[in-house]
């Protein structure tokens, strides 16, 4: 299946964002050398340069018990709560499971959150695979897909309590009644309510993506496997009436010379925690891999692809910084409008991509406008005044 990329895709910037370490053990299961702290002073330092450096969103993982390595967590509504006090422009998505939460005291989260950062809170609602999470917990573990229903009604609920004044739902997992959430979200030009996020990679996530998120987030993945996923949610939200936006993971490694680039990767992956890695394939059996079609996240990734955990070494932003602002257009062209990053020393390298990486980008993107007959609408790009090396590395 082929996407269709509508023109505001050539004439919008692309947004950036970063996966915010609140786990310990970096976004490599490895032992190789990472100056990336999972803790909030460093988060909150990182988050200051990130927003002086063209990102315009973060995203806090959820995670509760160990996996891939990442043996210590912070709760992700809390960090980004502290994420949000601590900068002036970032926008905060928080990751929220369904059968974890109450989508009507996520709701009314959101609704503080957006009143306390003047508008900068958000949520991507993941559907979960680590199945001894819920099980140590007590909490009812669902078959995959079921999964995905609970999730259609928990955002339907989300949403339909952030926007209607007597709202209620009859549904299989939620029942609520004739509820009235006040405050509502503050009114915002340009949103209808604090943004709805989605991630996830199976047949099912995708049809549920195009029925109700405002974002669908996909894993790390090559052009063609990219391009099958956009289609899918197309279709679904065509028939749904709907217009969603997509975001893509990719891990970047940015280097003077390609060769460099490579060999950081190889030494990432040579020095990769062959245990935890292990393990965590084991434990992402649970999803899309145990459906019919056996189509999903981490279904055809191999041990080397793992070490990345959310697969963004199949995106291939590894190169120079020119190699790389061409495999981002690539995307562009499929319909990419938000990248999301990971990186091994993120202070450093997130400052390091807006400084050498991004005006690259603008660059092309501006061609690529062009040679659709438009121009790119640079009022719409983040405040970024910039961030030097030593600054990032102090
Ligand atoms: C960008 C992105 C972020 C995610 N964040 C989390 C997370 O923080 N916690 C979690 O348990 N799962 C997270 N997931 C995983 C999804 O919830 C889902 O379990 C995964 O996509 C596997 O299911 P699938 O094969 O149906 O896609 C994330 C997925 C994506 C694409």
């Amino acid at each position: 299946m082929t996407p269709t990329v509508p023109r505001s895709t050539y004439e919008t910037p692309l947004k950036l964002a970063y996966w915010v370490p609140n786990v310990s053990g970096g976004l490599v299961v490895s032992t190789i050398e990472q100056r990336t702290d999972w803790e909030f002073d460093y988060n909150r330092r990182l988050a200051r340069i990130a927003e002086d450096s063209g990102f315009e969103y973060a995203l806090t993982q959820a995670r509760y018990a160990a996996s891939y390595g990442a043996d210590r967590q912070h709760e992700a509504t809390a960090f980004s709560l502290g994420l949000l006090g601590a900068t002036e422009r970032l926008k905060i998505i928080s990751a929220v499971h369904p059968g974890m939460w109450h989508p009507g005291v996520l709701a009314k989260w959101l609704i503080t959150a957006d009143h306390i950062s003047g508008g900068r809170a958000a949520v991507n609602i993941v559907s979960g695979w680590l199945k001894d999470e819920f099980v140590n917990f007590g909490l009812p573990w669902l078959e995959h897909d079921q999964r995905y229903v609970r999730t259609e009604e928990f955002i339907r609920v989300l949403r339909g309590l952030l926007t209607e004044e007597d709202f209620s739902l009859d549904g299989t997992y939620y029942q609520v009644s004739g509820i009235d959430l006040s405050p509502k979200p503050l009114e915002i030009p340009g949103r209808a309510h604090p943004e709805i996020f989605f991630g996830g990679n199976s047949t099912a996530a995708q049809a549920t993506a195009g029925r109700v998120a405002d974002w669908y987030f996909s894993n790390g993945r090559d052009l063609e496997g990219y391009a099958g996923n956009v289609a899918g949610v197309q279709a679904s939200a065509a028939e749904a009436g709907r217009d969603p936006r997509f975001g893509l993971n990719g891990f970047v490694i940015a280097r003077e010379t390609r060769k460099e680039a490579e060999e950081t990767l190889r030494e990432i992956i040579a020095k990769a925690h062959r245990p935890a890695v292990e393990g965590f394939a084991q434990s992402v059996k649970e999803a899309g891999q145990s459906t019919m079609d056996g189509k999903g996240m981490w279904a055809d990734s191999s041990f080397e692809d793992l070490v990345q955990y959310n697969d963004g070494f199949k995106t291939q932003l590894i190169g120079t910084p020119e190699e790389i602002a061409d495999r981002i257009l690539e995307y562009k062209k499929i319909g990419v409008n938000l990248l999301l990053t990971g990186y091994l020393h993120f202070a450093e390298e997130v400052a390091a991509f807006g400084r050498d990486v991004l005006p690259i980008v603008r660059e092309k993107e501006a061609e690529l406008a062009r040679a659709h007959g438009t121009e790119l609408n640079t009022d719409l790009l983040p405040v970024a005044p910039g961030v030097s090396a030593e600054e990032a590395a102090a």
